[in-house]
């Protein structure tokens, strides 16, 4: 790494189902990391589901209880930490995550993000009357963000073996001190 960060842990950062938990578990489980998923740990401390949390409490608080998740992270070791699509938008989540974790950004584009998430009533940020919008929106404004990612990893152009394949090669490379970090 050469500025100076110290890379212990792997995060996966991107859009709402990009595979960030499912690519993340196989890639814990090649590296023999533990696998975090940031929505998960703000479920446990609220005793809510993420949607429970937006709906009675609002999105800020959910914010709130995201920040305190990552902040804690800092401290471990040999994690491959999944995080919500919208934890990098704050600066305080991405310059925590940089001092500790290589960043992997799973990319697709708005129409397979779409395919992917229709039938999904989890996510409480596409349930409006026209998700293919909001996605196209939101990951217009979100892709300046996503693009801050050590790696960028196009999820569209390899079956998930082979994006899992390429997630844990460039973690061994970063770790390394050999990576080119550039897209993959
Ligand atoms: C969000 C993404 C969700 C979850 C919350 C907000 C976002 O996580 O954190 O619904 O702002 O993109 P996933 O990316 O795991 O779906």
């Amino acid at each position: 790494m050469p500025d100076g960060r110290t890379i212990h842990n792997l995060a996966l950062v991107g859009f709402m189902g990009c595979g960030k938990s499912t690519v993340g578990q196989m890639v814990a489980r090649d590296l023999g990391f533990r696998f975090v998923d940031t929505d998960s740990l703000v479920e446990e401390r609220a005793g809510l589901s993420v949607s429970e949390i937006f709906s009675s409490e609002g999105e800020a608080v959910f914010r709130k209880l995201e920040k305190d998740a990552i902040s804690d992270l800092a401290e471990k070791q040999a994690l491959v930490i999944a995080t919500g699509g919208g934890a990098i938008l704050k600066p305080e989540n991405f310059e925590s995550l940089k001092t500790h974790a290589l960043l992997v950004c799973l990319w697709a584009k708005a129409e397979s993000i779409h395919e992917r998430t229709k039938h999904q009533k989890h996510r409480p940020l596409l349930q409006g009357k026209d998700p293919l919008g909001t996605i196209r929106k939101m990951l217009a404004e979100r892709e300046p963000f996503y693009k801050q990612a050590d790696v960028i990893v196009n999820t569209e152009l390899r079956p998930q073996r082979e994006v899992v394949a390429q997630v844990c090669h460039q973690f061994e490379e970063s770790i390394k001190g050999t990576s080119g970090l550039a897209e993959a």
